[in-house]
């Protein structure tokens, strides 16, 4: 990402790509991104900085209750620490109700968010026992109603995540699409489902392909981006401008790296050596038990140790001792004794990345 205010250079046309033109949200001038979706109870500092240092252009926070008594609860008052490692600060926040959105994205411009994402892409019903997130798609009075709040209350840039539509027989994602550019609304990720979908069954791109043709603010596609290859064929599909990655960096997040070097160059990015993701994953243990402190870190470490796992040989094996180890010491000495232990066989080993 280029933070300067320089005319923004051509864009090379590799792999027969459309045209990608870039664009600027709010002072960052951004070209070809590849952002880290949000992902509650995933996209916390930690895994943002270790994103952020593995190519993503942007990182967004895990979705906030806009009700703020809700921000005092431990989980909530961690998801407003902010990191000036994890890029601009974005701050995404889940709600159904106008008036206390437009206050939550207010204090979160005064406590220094540099652009507010509205999630109408997960369903936050779960966390906020009524319709929200992306089930306010149903709604587009209401849907409005909010955008227009939302974006009078702060003056940085205000984004949108959404999916395609309410459910496979309503897909209205174009219109709630050019409702959120008539309000004002600077970007907007689309996940290629619909909410009744939630995870299941292929993403459809065809709807991020009529949402790019009917609005003219920046569309990033998002759904099951998970190589380089799948990365072009996405863009070529939909001509968004840039692209939203979440389940493929969890163990994996020089994803972005490897993306990045595809779409500049043509070329496949050297995968890192196994020695290289053993370091890369302690130093995120480490960042995630000094974050969460002993009980959360620990619970924390296990998920990322899973997914890391897959990408080393002899990776069930930690996996399944580090399962047991249940405290901060013993869970670094695990990892640091494993490193020396397997490390002739690391350095002579390439990673195997799932590609
Ligand atoms: C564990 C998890 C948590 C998620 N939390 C959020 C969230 O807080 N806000 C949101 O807009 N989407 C959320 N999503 C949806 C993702 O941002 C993304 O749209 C979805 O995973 C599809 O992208 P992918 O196929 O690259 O994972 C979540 C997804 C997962 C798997």
């Amino acid at each position: 990402m280029n933070i300067n205010d320089q005319a923004p250079e051509p864009i090379r046309n590799l792999h027969g790509l459309p045209e990608l033109r870039p664009f600027r949200l709010g002072k960052h001038l951004l070209q070809r991104p590849i952002l880290l979706a949000p992902m509650v109870g995933v996209s916390d500092v930690p895994f943002r900085e270790v994103c952020l240092q593995q190519g993503a252009t942007l990182t967004i926070a895990e979705m906030l209750p806009a009700d703020t008594a809700m921000w005092k609860s431990e989980k909530n008052r961690l998801r407003l620490k902010r990191s000036t490692a994890c890029g601009p600060e974005i701050v995404q926040i889940a709600g159904f109700d106008a008036g206390m959105m437009a206050e939550a994205a207010r204090l979160n411009a005064d406590m220094g968010a540099e652009v507010i994402d509205i999630n109408m892409g997960c369903p936050a019903k779960k966390v906020l026992k009524k319709a929200a997130g992306s089930a306010l798609m149903r709604d587009p009075e209401l849907v409005e109603q909010i955008l227009r709040a939302v974006v009078a209350a702060v003056d940085i840039p205000v984004t949108l995540k959404m999916r395609t539509g309410w459910c496979r027989a309503q897909k209205n994602g174009v219109d709630i699409a050019r409702i959120a550019e008539d309000c004002g609304i600077t970007m907007i990720s689309v996940h290629g489902r619909t909410r009744e979908c939630r995870f299941v069954g292929d993403v459809e791109y065809d709807t991020i392909a009529a949402i790019k043709q009917s609005v003219g603010i920046p569309v990033i596609a998002n759904g099951d981006i998970d190589s380089p290859e799948k990365a072009v064929q996405v863009l070529k599909h939909t001509g968004a401008d840039g692209l939203m990655i979440g389940r493929a960096a969890q163990g994996r997040p020089w994803i972005f790296r490897e993306i990045r070097q595809f779409l500049e160059f043509g070329e496949h990015a050297t995968p890192p050596s196994a020695s290289e993701i053993s370091i890369l994953m302690q130093d995120h243990i480490r960042a995630l038990h000094a974050f969460y402190g002993d009980f959360r870190g620990t619970l924390f470490a296990r998920k990322h140790i899973d997914w890391y796992s897959k990408a080393l040989p002899g990776g069930d094996l930690l996996k399944s001792s580090f399962m047991t180890a249940d405290s901060v010491e013993s869970q670094q000495e695990l990892l640091h004794h494993w490193h020396r232990e397997n490390l002739s066989t690391l350095m002579s080993c390439a990673a195997h990345t799932n590609n």
